[in-house]
């Protein structure tokens, strides 16, 4: 089949790379020049597991095209995907700018009918919006081109995208009309050959669909993170918690580690959008404005504790950090817990020895000036003479690091597992000072402010 997918982000790279592998003729279409030229040289814009080889496989197969041609791209694809940024506007909503930038580029350039897929993640009511573009477009034109608008949200995890993508739990196809039904039917068949997991709905609940996932997910953070500060008071282990009712299938074991709160390109813009699109037709949603002022407060509880050990002021302090990007196995730094704590240590006049696997170059786009601030090149060397190691994400390398190293290169063994990675036993038997999230027996005192009175009104 022919495709074209506007986009070569997390979503349309991958989208486009896994689509090419099943032998479709796919062109990605970027506005963005250097990345399209880096694609073209084979340079991945972003770090996600196993798309490089992905994508030059399929490139030198003559199957994956890079292209700023607009034109071109449009009249390629008989399916036409839209995967552009839906960033948060000044008050919350998404911003549709370049979704509908992108539907005018179709509208300007197709040549016959076209399945026109909303693959980012918009509000409910943009596809209709979608439509009235790409209408106006042809208009201009005086051009009477027959289209569907159909939702395709996408639910793939950065760091696992490509598996994700190609053996998906479910496909959601939002779509009003039988042959874009089809034509979409058809598109996603090779990826469920062993079992139909294709889920077909009216497009407004299709495009509901995708921030109720989120929102949930959030929700399970948030509540496990409430429960953990109360284990902590009450003396318990939100990790033996999370184990005891993880077990219980109607729980599942997904999505309920008590931590620094959820972050990334998504969760955060998500449920901020939905709490717009409550707000413009009057609902209150008292439950999500609890999760999301849970998660401001989970925050800055490292800070909070660092402060509570070590001071108010931190000059002349060196602080080790472990994690930068939002997440394991990505370069990911939007809404990265990291960066706020970054900023908040250095404020406080700390010197940051800061190291992460892959999400460095980034770091250093953005804060690589701040003196202060080192970016090292090996987890030893951040925790070199520090009075603290602050443990943000939980990449594989940093489970079981040599903790006796550990402890001779630290003036002071204390760490802060924002990620509850080590066991507060062990750790203690090695004379480390260590403070989790929800474990009692890592809080020789309590640590952890009441949560705050949750205002129910708008
Ligand atoms: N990142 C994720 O894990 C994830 C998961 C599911 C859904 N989503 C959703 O998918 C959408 C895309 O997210 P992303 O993380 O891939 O974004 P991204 O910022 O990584 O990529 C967006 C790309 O679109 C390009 N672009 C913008 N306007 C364009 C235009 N008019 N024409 C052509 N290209 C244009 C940009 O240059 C950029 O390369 C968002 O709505 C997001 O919420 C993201």
């Amino acid at each position: 089949m022919k495709v074209c997918v506007i986009g070569a982000g997390y979503v349309g790279l991958v989208t486009a790379a896994c689509l090419s592998d099943m032998g479709n003729s796919v062109v990605c279409l970027d506005i963005d020049a250097e990345r399209v030229l880096g694609l073209q040289e084979g340079r991945m814009p972003i770090h996600e597991p196993g798309l490089d080889s992905l994508v030059q496989r399929n490139a030198a197969a003559g199957r994956l095209q890079f292209t700023t041609d607009a034109a071109m791209a449009v009249a390629h694809g008989t399916i036409v995907f839209i995967a552009v940024g839906t960033p948060p506007a000044e008050d919350g909503s998404a911003d549709l700018a370049h979704v509908l930038s992108a539907a005018a580029t179709v509208g300007r350039h197709m040549t016959d009918y076209k399945v026109i897929v909303d693959k980012s993640t918009v509000p409910v009511g943009t596809a209709a919006q979608v439509q009235a573009t790409v209408a106006q477009a042809l208009r201009q034109r005086a051009a009477l081109l027959p289209f569907a608008v159909v939702s395709n949200p996408e639910f793939l995890k950065e760091g696992d995208a490509i598996e994700d993508f190609m053996r998906p739990d479910r496909i959601v196809v939002g779509a009003d009309d039988e042959q874009s039904t089809l034509l979409m039917r058809a598109l996603y068949a090779p990826f469920l050959r062993n079992r139909d997991r294709l889920l077909v709905m009216d497009v407004k609940s299709a495009e509901m669909t995708k921030y109720v996932a989120n929102a949930m997910l959030a929700t399970r953070i948030s509540f496990m993170n409430e429960m953990a500060a109360l284990a902590e008071e009450l003396g318990a282990d939100i990790e033996k918690v999370r184990l005891g009712i993880g077990s219980d299938p109607r729980i599942g074991s997904h999505f309920l580690y008590a931590g620094l709160g959820w972050g990334g390109s998504c969760l955060p813009k998500d449920v901020q959008a939905l709490h717009r699109m409550a707000q413009d037709v009057g609902v209150q949603l008292p439950m999500l404005k609890a999760v999301q002022q849970i998660n401001d407060r989970q925050r800055q509880l490292l800070a909070e504790r660092l402060v509570a050990r070590l001071g108010e002021s931190l000059h002349g302090v060196t602080v080790g950090l472990w994690g930068l990007a939002f997440k394991p196995g990505t370069d990911d730094l939007r809404e990265a817990p990291s960066l706020v704590l970054i900023e908040e240590l250095l404020r406080r006049g700390a010197r940051v020895q800061a190291f992460d696997p892959v999400a460095m170059p980034g770091v250093a786009a953005r804060l690589g000036d701040q003196p202060g601030l080192a970016l090292v090149n090996h987890p030893m060397q951040a925790v070199q003479d520090a009075s603290a190691l602050l443990v943000v994400t939980e990449w594989r390398e940093f489970r079981s690091p040599d903790f006796a190293e550990l402890k001779r290169c630290m003036k002071r063994p204390l760490v802060l597992d924002g990620r509850n990675l080590y066991d507060p036993a062990e750790m203690r038997a090695l004379g480390i000072e260590h403070v989790g999230i929800g474990r009692a027996e890592s809080q020789p005192q309590a640590t952890h402010a009441p949560m705050p009175t949750l205002s129910l009104a708008a």
